[in-house]
């Protein structure tokens, strides 16, 4: 049985000071969740403050993106080491906006997944398509493309503890979600594509989440489906009362 997630991506979004009053009012709210994990991912600057209002809580601690070197003349950039240190379990990688804005390609994201991996945390590695490639009918190169390069010399085990996020492009921020069957149609594509990789064993074990513009309205339909096991919020995950709502969604479809 796969283990639902439930991820908040805050983006760039709120200041220190809230980013505490929104982790206390996550904590608070996620107390009776039991079956689900609840993941919530600040910005670097509030890690640290983040950090020790969920640790002891069933709430854990996600960055955003990190860098794959280990430390050194790298400026802006924060290690592997520095958020484990933190208390950090799970990194957001190859997310769309890091491939749009910021030159994140498969080869970068491969070399942060096999750090994340060797510190013993997990990383949820983004994929997904924009409107363009959907309607161009490159939709399954794309993803496979950017799951093999995601992947690359991965050993089984280390498969097994990675989590994909799949986000189409055109459904994140927009207010349009991929409809149930268009998120799972596309997301069996995906799971068949790591079966193709490393057998049946590990795809049927990879939780797979949904992401773009799951809101508490449409995540029961979205997580109820076979191949979607949880979902990396954008939006709805910056107020508790939403992120909370498409948690307890989750929880409702274990
Ligand atoms: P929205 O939920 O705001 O569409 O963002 C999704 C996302 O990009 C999460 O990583």
């Amino acid at each position: 049985m796969r283990k639902y997630i439930i991820a908040g991506n805050w983006k760039m979004n709120k200041t220190v000071a809230q980013s505490v009053e929104l982790a206390k009012a996550v904590v608070e709210a996620a107390k009776g969740i039991k079956n689900t994990e609840v993941v919530i991912a600040p910005t670097f600057l509030a890690t640290a403050k983040v950090a020790d209002v969920v640790k002891g809580t069933n709430v854990k601690l996600a960055v955003q993106d990190v860098h794959f070197e280990d430390q050194g003349a790298f400026t802006g950039k924060v290690s592997v080491d520095m958020v484990k240190d933190l208390g950090v379990e799970y990194i957001i990688l190859g997310h769309s906006e890091q491939r749009q804005y910021f030159g994140e390609t498969d080869v970068s994201v491969n070399k942060k997944v096999k750090k994340t991996l060797a510190a013993g945390l997990k990383p949820i590695i983004c994929i997904g398509e924009t409107l363009a490639e959907r309607q161009g009918g490159t939709l399954e190169t794309v993803l496979r493309t950017q799951v093999t390069g995601a992947y690359a010399g991965l050993s089984e085990a280390d498969a097994l503890n990675t989590v994909i996020a799949y986000e189409p492009v055109w459904a994140i921020g927009t207010g349009v979600t991929a409809s149930d069957e268009q998120a799972q149609d596309t997301q069996a594509f995906v799971r068949s594509t790591v079966k193709e990789i490393y057998g049946e064993k590990v795809s049927e074990s990879i939780t797979i989440q949904y992401g773009g513009s799951m809101k508490p309205d449409n995540a029961a339909g979205l997580l109820k489906q076979k191949d979607i096991d949880g979902g990396l919020i954008g939006g709805a995950a910056l107020k508790a009362d939403l992120f909370i709502a498409i948690v307890t969604a989750a929880e409702q479809s274990v």
